[in-house]
């Protein structure tokens, strides 16, 4: 339903044919951008959709929103939004000071539009500090439903500078997060957030495998990882168990660098490190039963349980113990965490040059869209921002091969967003998540104003 109403909102856009719509939105081709015929996109990270139509609107949101409502409404995955805060701070390039119910005014249209162009199971995210959080997590709630929202907290800044200074002499408590305010059309479900390293190291994880190289303990994670292994899989992963020798931590490292263990060395090392744990008492009588049909000679053997889990066995033990500490846990598998909904990993300082664009206290880090985006989209989804600002949604967005629209009525549509996406597409941005994606250019977008 397009002509929703919530409170005292009511929004026109019913009222506008789909033809007077389309037509208020006009191509300007000199600005549009197509990477060259020899910079391809490679279709494997395009998904289902190789067309890459994305769309670049200069002109107020409210109205290119519902110029483009006949053609996207139900269609889009995940709505990313940036919006001024409201802390009445000045910008040079937009308004960021209202009333409190001002704001609010300005924002509930734009919302309850938004929350229609999302698809059955698509996501919202709202990115805010704490001027507007609680009056708009309020509306979100009425609008989106209470139970289909999750508040994450990020962590937008450092501890240092200026800011420190004014607060330690004021004892005042500086600003260190902001939030990102996720709706779910579906409720908070069938996200795929990527697993972030751990801050600290178990100081458990202490033996290396000596005597293995890097693709066989790959060859046997794989094997572990396989439910429908063979009995053959099983063969080989003993006869790669067969190979460890076991040392410690310290010497390894002191022989390898001639120096003492540092942090560093034990996450670059992270693969052939291990640490032991006790089993369960069936998976101890199974490492009992074939511990006997192994040559003590042997370091390490593998035993399958009846769910079909894997467990690598150090044949150094005492069997008659209760609990010895027979199974090999490798580091590299529990130095990952669920980043939850406190995200504290992302860098936010030094950011300056990503994206080649000068936005100073708007821009996003790249980082940060790479993971809503991630969690939220498959390639080849559409992905939208209605206040595009520097243009961050639509590089990241595009580096993942994801389709998008951008919004943007301030001139740094054209100073600063049309020569990013261009170099994006280019190949020619090296910054931001460029590397980690394998970003090596492709691609375009059409340009349009509202007429
Ligand atoms: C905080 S900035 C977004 C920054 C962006 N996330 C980035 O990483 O560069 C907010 C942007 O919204 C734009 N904006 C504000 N009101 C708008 C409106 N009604 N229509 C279109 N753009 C709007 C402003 O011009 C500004 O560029």
């Amino acid at each position: 339903m397009l002509a929703c109403t919530l409170g005292r909102v009511s929004i026109g856009a019913r009222s506008q044919s789909a033809e007077v719509a389309r037509k208020s939105l006009l191509e300007d081709t000199d600005k549009s951008y197509q990477a060259p015929p020899w910079v391809t996109v490679p279709r494997s990270l395009l998904g289902a959709h190789p067309t890459f139509d994305n769309r670049l609107i200069f002109g107020e949101n409210l109205r290119a929103l519902r110029a483009l409502a006949p053609e996207f409404v139900g269609k889009i995955k995940c709505i990313y939004i940036d919006p001024p805060y409201n802390t009445g701070s000045s910008f040079v390039r937009y308004q960021n000071a209202w009333t409190h119910a001002g704001w609010l005014d300005f924002m509930r249209p734009r919302l309850v539009l938004l929350w229609e162009f999302l698809c059955r199971d698509g996501f919202l995210a709202v990115q805010i500090d704490d001027n507007e959080f609680a009056r708009l997590f309020l509306f979100l709630a009425r609008l989106c439903g209470e139970q289909n929202l999750k508040v994450i907290t990020v962590k937008m800044a450092e501890p240092t500078g200026v800011k420190m200074t004014q607060v330690i002499t004021s004892g005042g408590i500086p600003k260190l997060k902001e939030y990102i305010i996720l709706a779910g059309k579906a409720g908070i479900r069938g996200l795929h957030l990527e697993r972030v390293p751990k801050d600290t190291w178990d100081d458990e994880y202490r033996i290396v495998l000596e005597g293995v190289n890097r693709d066989a303990l790959l060859d046997l994670k794989a094997i572990i990882d396989d439910p429908s292994r063979s009995a053959g899989d099983i063969q080989r992963a003993d006869d790669i168990c067969a190979t460890f020798s076991f040392a410690l931590a310290e010497e390894v490292c002191r022989r390898e660098t001639g120096g003492r263990l540092t942090r560093a060395w034990l996450h670059d090392n992270a693969w052939r490190i291990v640490r032991t744990v006790a089993t369960s008492a069936g998976a101890k009588r199974l490492a009992d039963e074939k511990r006997v049909t192994v040559a003590p000679s042997v370091p390490a053997f593998v035993i399958e349980t009846a769910q079909k889990k894997l467990y690598v066995i150090k044949t150094a033990y005492n069997p008659s113990r209760p609990q010895p500490r027979i199974r090999l846990l490798f580091a590299d598998d529990y130095l990952t965490v669920h980043p939850g909904d406190f995200w504290q990993d992302i860098k936010t300082t030094g950011l300056g040059d990503e994206g080649g664009v000068d936005f100073t206290n708007g821009k996003k880090p790249e980082a940060l869209l790479r993971r809503i985006i991630g969690m939220t989209t498959q390639p080849g989804d559409w992905v939208l921002d209605a206040f595009a600002g520097s243009g961050t949604t639509g590089a990241v967005a595009h580096k993942m091969g994801r389709r998008w629209i951008m919004i943007e009525q301030g001139e740094q549509c054209h100073t600063h967003i049309i020569p990013r996406l261009r170099r994006v597409i280019d190949g020619t941005d090296r910054s931001g998540i460029s590397q980690a994606v394998g970003w090596q250019g492709g691609g375009g977008f059409r340009y349009f104003r509202l007429v």
